[in-house]
Parts: structure tokens; C-alpha cells; sequence
């Protein structure tokens, strides 16, 4: 039985993450969930699973919640530390949206729990950290992103001198057809609606801008110890591929499957066992006449090249990028900028920014608040 606590169980991969426990009540038991707000549903995710422990981030909230249940509720980051690294916990599934998502994850790699990591941002904020800690602690982190969950699948145990590049592939996002011309004027409703993943709504607009695949090659550069020009973006857009590694043989592995996240999170959950799934989502290859591949539009997505140029930068550049591009998005969904100044905001940061070293946590949590705080103030001129 494998004891697992879910940070972000309210969230588009947190509820999907239930519901492949749900189907394996054999083989997975939850110890903890933990939600930002939304108490409606982690009461009844609490109610339905009965964890020890449960965090929601407001102290009020956490005590309306207590008064109801026979779990433990705590709150605030001292909760969601607790529930991270409770001693009965085996395994953190990490699905909290953003780099608040940090502190836990290195708290969890502490206390020696393995992870399995939808997270981006953490990563994305602090990779080089976060791996060193996990080398240190002798701790697993298997990727629950469909294309770094690929990319794992097909390096499988392979030597990394035997790798000699990957491709990370990625439909395009709901605006590969769209020209860029009316970008300006586009309507959150318009860019969330993905044309193959269902999301939450941070991560969709991330699909839109195509920062989401920037942010998925800092992930790969660090989850797999890879040289940035080890890795190839493809714009995929049937996405049944999910990723693909070359090997110096010439020999190139794929992972292919049905679009649908409880697929690679019942891998991370399961690894290293390939566990039976009970959705019924297997791959019909009748529906696909066509496999089509090209390269993204850099100009018309310019949050590539932003991504591309933090990670060349290095040190504290990464956080300002992620903090930056957290901010301008939910400024975006919140309708007081326009879709075009995401990609400016954050360009606007990092060339203000006065980069270091990212020797130690302090130097990474001073850039995200620096570049969150910038970006604010450009959100209100
Ligand atoms: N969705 C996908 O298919 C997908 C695929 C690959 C990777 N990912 C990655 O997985 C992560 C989660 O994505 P998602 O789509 O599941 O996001 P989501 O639907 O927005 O859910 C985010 C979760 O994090 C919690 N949360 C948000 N802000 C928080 C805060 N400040 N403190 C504590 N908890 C907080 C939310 O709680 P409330 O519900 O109470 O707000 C919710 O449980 C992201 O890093 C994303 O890039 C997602």
C-alpha cells in the first residue's frame, strides 16, 4: 500500500490524481490533500477519503473546516509543510499551481518522501536546487507532465552518454491558428479553450502563449541533466505523441497514448510498476490518418525566446521569468491587461533584472518576490 498526499488535490491534476487512486483502492491510500480556497470541495474530497491530515491556506477557513470533519486541519505554509512530509506519507504528489509550491517540495525532498511532480514552477524557479537536494536525500522525482512523463518512459534506465537528444512536443495551444495580429485583443475565454487538454486555467493561458513549452525545456533541462541544445521543441498538433528520445544509435523511442492526464499521473503514482488502468483510454490508431510535425513560430509566440534567454542567463533568472509570467497571467485571466503584454511584462522584468547566482533558496525566493513586484506595478500603470 502506497501512502500518498496530494498538495493541490483541488486542482485540475489533483482531482484527476484521485480519481486514479479511487480506481486502485488496493494498491494507494491518501494521507493528506491540500487545497488554496476552495474548502467546498476539500471538505468533500476530505469527507470521500478520509486523509489524517488536511491543509487549506487560510486560518479561518482551516477552523470552519475542523468543526466538520474527523480529519486534522491545519493551515497556512507550516500546514502545508506538515502534510508534505507527515512521517506516514510514502509518496507527495505536487499540483499546486506556482512557486509557492517551492518550500514543500524541498521540504518533502528533506524528509527523504518521493515525489512525483506536476509542479512546473517549483522546478522551473529552482532546478539545480531542487535536483542536488534530491540527489542528497536519495530521493525519485518522477515527472507527471505528459511530455517529461514520455521522456522518462523511453529513457527508461538508458546511460545518459548513450542520449543524444530529446524532442519535447506540444500541439501548438488554441492559438496556433489564430494570427497574431488579433492577439491583442483576445478574450481569456478564447485562450482557454485548449483544443486536446483539459486544465486549469494558469497553465492553459501558458499553452496559449507557448510559455508552457519555454518553461517544459528549463524542466527538462534539469529533470534529465540535459544541454539546452539537447532539446527540440515540435509542434505536434494530433498530440499522441507525447515526447521523444534519440539516442546516439540513431534509434529514436516515443510514448504514445490518449490525451488524458491520469495516464502519466498513474505512472508517476505506480513506478516503478506499470499498473493495469480501469478508464478504458487506450489509443485507436484507426481515428489518426496522419502524424504532423513542425517547428513553433517564435515571433509569434515570443515567450519561447524569453524562456530561452532566462535559462541561458542562468542564476536568478529562471525565478524572474516563472514570477513574472505567474503575475502577468493572472492579471490577464483577471482582465485588467491585455493578452500582448504577458510576453512585455516579462520581457519588461528580465531586462531590468540584475542577476546572481541562485547559490542558495534565499537568492531564488528575493528574485520571485522582486520580479512579482515589478510585475504588479506594471500591471496597475
Ligand atoms: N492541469 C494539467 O493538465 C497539467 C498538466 C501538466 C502539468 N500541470 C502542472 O500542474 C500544476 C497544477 O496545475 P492545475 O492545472 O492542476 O492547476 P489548478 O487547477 O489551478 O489547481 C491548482 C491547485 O493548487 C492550489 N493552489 C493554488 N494556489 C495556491 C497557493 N497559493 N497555495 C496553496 N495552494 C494553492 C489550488 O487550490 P484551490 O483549488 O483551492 O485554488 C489547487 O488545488 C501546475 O504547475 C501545472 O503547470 C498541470
Amino acid at each position: 500500500m502506497k501512502r500518498i498526499a496530494i498538495l493541490g488535490s483541488t486542482g485540475s491534476i489533483g482531482v484527476n490524481a484521485l480519481d486514479v487512486i479511487a480506481s486502485h483502492k488496493d494498491r494507494f491510500r491518501v494521507v493528506g490533500l491540500s487545497a488554496n480556497s476552495n474548502t467546498e470541495l476539500l471538505s468533500e474530497q476530505i469527507r470521500r477519503f478520509k486523509p489524517r491530515l488536511a491543509c487549506i491556506m487560510s486560518r479561518e477557513k482551516a477552523r470552519s473546516l475542523e468543526k466538520r470533519r474527523g480529519t486534522r486541519v491545519v493551515s497556512d505554509m507550516e500546514g502545508l509543510i506538515e502534510v508534505a512530509t507527515h512521517p506516514d506519507v510514502d509518496l507527495v504528489i505536487m499540483a499546486i499551481m506556482g512557486s509557492v509550491s517551492l518550500i514543500p517540495l524541498l521540504e518533502a525532498i528533506a524528509a527523504k518522501k518521493q515525489i512525483a511532480l506536476a509542479s512546473k514552477e517549483a522546478f522551473v524557479t529552482a532546478g539545480e536546487l531542487v535536483m542536488k537536494a534530491a540527489r542528497k536525500n536519495n530521493v525519485r522525482i518522477i515527472p507527471i507532465d505528459s511530455e517529461h512523463s514520455a521522456i522518462f518512459q523511453c529513457i527508461n534506465t538508458s546511460p545518459s552518454k548513450e542520449l543524444k537528444k530529446v524532442y519535447l512536443t506540444g500541439t501548438g495551444g488554441p492559438l496556433r491558428n489564430v494570427p497574431g495580429k488579433l492577439f491583442d485583443g483576445l478574450e481569456p475565454e478564447e485562450v482557454l479553450n485548449h483544443p486536446k487538454w483539459k486544465m486549469g486555467k494558469k497553465i492553459s493561458v501558458d499553452s496559449a502563449t507557448l510559455m508552457n513549452k519555454g518553461l517544459e525545456v528549463i524542466e527538462a533541462k534539469w529533470l534529465f541533466s540535459l544541454a539546452l541544445d539537447q532539446i527540440e521543441i515540435l509542434v505536434h498538433p494530433e498530440a499522441v505523441i507525447h515526447s521523444m528520445v534519440e539516442f546516439i544509435d540513431g534509434s529514436i523511442l516515443a510514448q504514445l497514448s490518449i490525451t488524458d492526464m491520469r495516464l502519466p499521473i498513474q505512472y508517476a503514482v505506480g513506478y516503478p510498476e506499470r499498473i493495469a488502468q480501469k478508464f478504458g483510454l487506450y489509443l485507436d490508431f484507426k481515428k489518426y490518418d496522419r502524424l504532423t510535425f513542425c517547428q513553433p513560430d517564435e515571433k509569434k509566440f515570443p515567450c519561447l525566446d524569453l524562456a530561452y534567454g532566462a535559462l541561458k542567463q542562468g542564476g536568478t533568472f529562471p525565478a524572474v521569468l516563472n514570477a513574472a509570467n505567474e503575475v502577468a497571467v493572472l492579471n490577464y485571466l483577471d482582465r485588467k491587461i491585455k493578452f500582448t503584454d504577458i510576453p512585455r511584462f516579462i520581457e519588461k522584468a528580465l531586462s531590468r533584472h540584475r542577476g546572481k547566482p541562485a547559490n542558495d533558496i534565499n537568492d531564488i525566493l528575493d528574485a520571485d518576490c522582486w520580479s512579482r513586484e515589478e510585475v504588479r506595478k506594471l500591471c496597475c500603470q
